[in-house]
């Protein structure tokens, strides 16, 4: 199958009251390990490259990895831009092949990101592109974006009812308790909040830094409108922590496929046990 629009996963998402897990990646295992677990969930699935994951691999090899993957597999992928901050960024991953966007604006005034987001809508939206938006600020540390917990603060309902009114975009990332990175302590979610939110703007919810929030609070947040999920600490914990446990069982191993490979496998496990989480699977 080629690329597919998030829009079109999160529509389906949508009807059946389920979310689409957006995994982060930024190597081949990484991207191998995604397709693997969507293919043996039977689950449509989004792969997503950060604007530091592109710095990384170069966005020629992101892309090109993402279309192998979706080739080869039965299920529906797509490929997102993860927090991209500039039109520009938007472009490029727009030109290279990227089937879905997401403009972070939310550094910006209100009316900076309502302007910055309408002019990714109206470059986007022509070529089949989807558009995710963000508005209030997820606490954590975001390639490019840093927001300490103090400065962090949550989406306001009313705020967003005029900026999904505004901008058109097809799906929007909310501030409601959740951070990027490992949690300190368990984060609380604003439950109130997400469903006044859901209840004002007709377009499916993003949910952020995703990992480590309870299994419970995922699933009332899904209840409750949320229908793409954002995963990317939990699966660099175990590619990285499968690494650290094969090097020091085996100090004098070279071969770099000997611990990637079952990197690879950990990563899959981690990531199908997210898409069962999420009632995604089996709807592919
Ligand atoms: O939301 C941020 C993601 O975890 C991406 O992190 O910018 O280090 O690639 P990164
Ligand atoms: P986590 O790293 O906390 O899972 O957040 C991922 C994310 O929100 C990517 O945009
Ligand atoms: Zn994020």
């Amino acid at each position: 199958m080629g690329l597919v629009p998030v829009s079109d996963l999160l529509k389906a998402a949508d009807a059946g009251g389920y979310a689409v897990g957006a995994f982060n990646c930024n190597n081949m295992e990484i991207v191998q390990a995604i397709a693997a677990a969507a293919e043996a969930e039977r689950a449509p699935v989004i792969m997503q490259a950060s604007q530091g994951a592109i710095k990384y691999a170069g966005i020629e090899y992101i892309t090109a990895m993402a279309k192998t993957a979706a080739s080869l597999v039965n299920v529906p992928v797509a490929l997102h831009l993860d927090h991209g901050t500039s039109f520009e960024q938007v472009m490029q991953c727009i030109r290279a092949g990227f089937s879905s966007v997401m403009i972070d604006g939310s550094k910006h005034s209100l009316e900076d990101n309502i302007a910055l987001t309408k002019q990714v809508v109206a470059a986007a939206r022509p070529v089949g592109v989807s558009v995710e938006a963000e508005l209030g600020k997820i606490g954590g540390t975001e390639d490019d974006i840093h927001v300490n917990e103090a400065d962090a603060f949550f989406t306001d309902p009313e705020e967003a009812r005029v900026f999904v009114r505004e901008t058109g975009v097809d799906a929007l990332a909310v501030a409601i308790g959740t951070a990027h990175g490992r949690y300190k302590g368990e984060p609380k979610l604003d439950f109130a909040r997400l469903e006044k939110i859901r209840s004002l703007v007709n377009i499916p919810i993003v949910l952020h830094g995703s990992s480590g929030v309870p299994g419970d609070a995922i699933r009332e947040a899904i209840r409750l409108g949320v229908r793409k999920v954002n995963i990317d600490t939990n699966i660099r914990e175990a590619f990285v922590d499968r690494c650290r446990e094969i090097i020091a069982a085996y100090p004098d191993e070279i071969d770099p496929r000997k611990i990637l490979g079952p990197a690879r496998e950990a990563a899959v496990e981690l990531i199908r046990e997210k898409i069962r989480l999420f009632g995604s699977s089996g709807k592919a």
